[in-house]
C-alpha cells in the first residue's frame, strides 16, 4: 500500500482511496503508478469481487492531473508520462466491476477517471467539469471520446469549451453520473451497491462488462453479434448451470466462479 493510495477491504470489496487531499487529490506520477500497480494486484485476487475508487477528505473526489506538473514540461516528456498502461484504460478493461465514489470536486482527469469506471455514484455536493481550455489545454484522459459515449456530443463540447462547472444533480440529469445521494449516505449506499454487485458470479460479471463495454467501440451489427457469442459463452461456465438449476429448485444460486 502506498500513502498517496489507500486500499481497504470491505468484505469482497476492495476501496481504492486516492490520497492527496492537500492538492483535492490531483493526479500526480506517483498516484498513476499506484492505480495502475493495484488494479494489476486486484485483477489475481479471488477475495476481491468490485473495485470502489474514491478521494480522500471531503472536499475532492479527484481535482484534475497534477497542473504542477505541467509547468516547464516539454511535449516529448508529456507523452511519455501518458504512456501506456493508462489508468483509465486500466478502468476501463479491469476484469471486475470499478464503481467511482465521488465525494466533492470531479474535474479534468478526475472526471475522466469517473468515466472510466462502470458506474458513477455521487454526492449531491460533488462537482463536475473538463476545465482543461483554462490552461490552454484539452481533455488528454480520454475525456472528448468517453464523454460524448455518456451524455452526447452537444453537452462534452459545453463542458469542454466552458470549462464550467456542474452540480451533482445536472450531471446525473445529462447522464454523467447514474445515482447522486446525500454526503453523509454516500459511502453506505455505494459500498451497498458494490456488495450487492460482488455477490454475483465474478466470471459473469466479467463476460457483463465485456460485453457492455463492446457498445462503446463496436457498431450495433457488431456489438449484437459478439453479445450472442459472449451469452453462448456464459452457457458454457458452471455457474450458469448452478444459476438455472438453483431457479429451478428454488434456492439461492452458489457461485463457484467457473
Ligand atoms: N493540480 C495541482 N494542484 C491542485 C489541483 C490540480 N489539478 N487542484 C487543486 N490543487 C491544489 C491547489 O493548488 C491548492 O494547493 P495549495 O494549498 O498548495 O495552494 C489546493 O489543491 C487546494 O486548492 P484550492 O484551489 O486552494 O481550492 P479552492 O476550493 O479554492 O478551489 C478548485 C477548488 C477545484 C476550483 C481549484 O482547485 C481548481 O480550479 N483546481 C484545478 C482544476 C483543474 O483545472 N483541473 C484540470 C487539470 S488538467
Amino acid at each position: 500500500m502506498s500513502e498517496v493510495l489507500l486500499v481497504e477491504r470491505d468484505g469482497r470489496v476492495a476501496i481504492l482511496t486516492i490520497n492527496r487531499p492537500d492538492k483535492l487529490n490531483a493526479l500526480n506520477g506517483e498516484v498513476r503508478d499506484a492505480l495502475v500497480a493495484t488494479l494489476d494486484e486486484l485483477a489475481c485476487d479471488d477475495g476481491v469481487g468490485v473495485v470502489v475508487v474514491t478521494g480522500a477528505g471531503e472536499k475532492a473526489f479527484v481535482a484534475g492531473a497534477d497542473i504542477a506538473e505541467f509547468e516547464g514540461r516539454s511535449p516529448f516528456d508529456q507523452r511519455h508520462a501518458m504512456r501506456s498502461p493508462r489508468i483509465f484504460d486500466a478502468m476501463a478493461t479491469f476484469g471486475k466491476p470499478v464503481i467511482a465514489m465521488i465525494n466533492g470536486f470531479c474535474l479534468g482527469g478526475g472526471c475522466e477517471l469517473a468515466m472510466s469506471c462502470d458506474i458513477r455514484v455521487a454526492s449531491e455536493t460533488a462537482r463536475f467539469g473538463q476545465p482543461e481550455i483554462n490552461l490552454g489545454l484539452i481533455p488528454g484522459g480520454g475525456g472528448t471520446q468517453r464523454m460524448p459515449r455518456l451524455v452526447g456530443v452537444g453537452q462534452t463540447l459545453r463542458l469542454v469549451l466552458s470549462g464550467e462547472m456542474i452540480s451533482a444533480a445536472e450531471a446525473r440529469a445529462i447522464g454523467l453520473v447514474e445515482l447522486v445521494y446525500a454526503p453523509g449516505e454516500l459511502r453506505a449506499e455505494t459500498l451497498k451497491l458494490a456488495a450487492k454487485i460482488a455477490a454475483k458470479s465474478p466470471l459473469t460479471l466479467r463476460i457483463a462488462k465485456e460485453a457492455a463495454r463492446a457498445a462503446e467501440r463496436l457498431p450495433l451489427e457488431d456489438g449484437i453479434a459478439y453479445e450472442r457469442d459472449l451469452f453462448c459463452l456464459a452457457f458454457s461456465t458452471e455457474d450458469k448451470a448452478e444459476g438455472v438449476k438453483a431457479f429451478l429448485e428454488k434456492r439461492p444460486a452458489e457461485w463457484k466462479g467457473r
